[in-house]
């Protein structure tokens, strides 16, 4: 049963967190959410690339009336100095007192959630929740509140389950570590 290791480019990977384990932290969000935002009409808001699957394995379970759509953050050269600006793409829907909900693969220093938090909140909706499938505790330095966490882990580098290492390995079932 034990998963080989992986080779992607030049690095390997070792089996970190397997299917199962991985579905039932999706399972037990999707049954708080079914208790927290039944009443609530929320739109849930995927963040493109990585949060697709857990946005995809989470959403089927949601046992109420929600609707879902994608962002992405697009950098761009700021016209100053101090380098890349990320926006917040794809907003398409109005959010104006809705209960959005931000679906995030992984919040790693925090510094992206935060952004996508500020440009959200410009939107007005009436609150914004986080839900994110990993959660790295000791490399966040911007401290944002995550309503919904599945798993909190070292500050390992990973792939696999929408995460990528170089545009690849997001296809993984399970979740993989950097074996160094
Ligand atoms: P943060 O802005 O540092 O929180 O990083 C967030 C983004 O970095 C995530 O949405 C991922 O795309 C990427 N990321 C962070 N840690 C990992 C990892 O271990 N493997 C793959 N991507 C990661
Ligand atoms: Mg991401």
């Amino acid at each position: 049963m034990e998963s080989p290791m992986v080779k992607v480019h030049d690095k390997h990977f070792e089996p970190f967190i397997p299917e199962n384990e991985i579905q039932i932290e999706v399972t037990r969000i999707a049954e708080e959410m079914n208790r927290d935002l039944a009443n609530k009409d929320p739109i849930f808001l995927g963040i493109l690339n990585g949060a697709f699957m857990f946005a995809s394995d989470l959403y089927k379970q949601l046992a109420f009336p929600c609707q879902i759509t994608f962002l992405k953050l697009a950098s761009y050269s700021g016209t100053q100095s101090t380098g890349t600006v990320k926006q917040l793409i794809g907003i398409n829907r109005e959010l104006k007192d809705r209960v959005v909900v931000v679906l995030e693969d992984i919040v790693d220093t925090g510094v992206t959630l935060e952004t996508i938090i500020r440009q959200l909140s410009g939107y007005q909706p009436a609150e914004i929740r986080v839900a994110t499938f990993l959660h790295k505790p000791n490399a966040t330095i911007k401290k944002v509140k995550l309503d919904y966490v599945g798993m909190e882990i070292p500050n390992d580098f990973i792939l696999g389950y929408g995460l990528d290492y170089d545009g690849y390995g997001r296809n993984f079932k399970e979740i993989y570590r950097l074996v160094d």
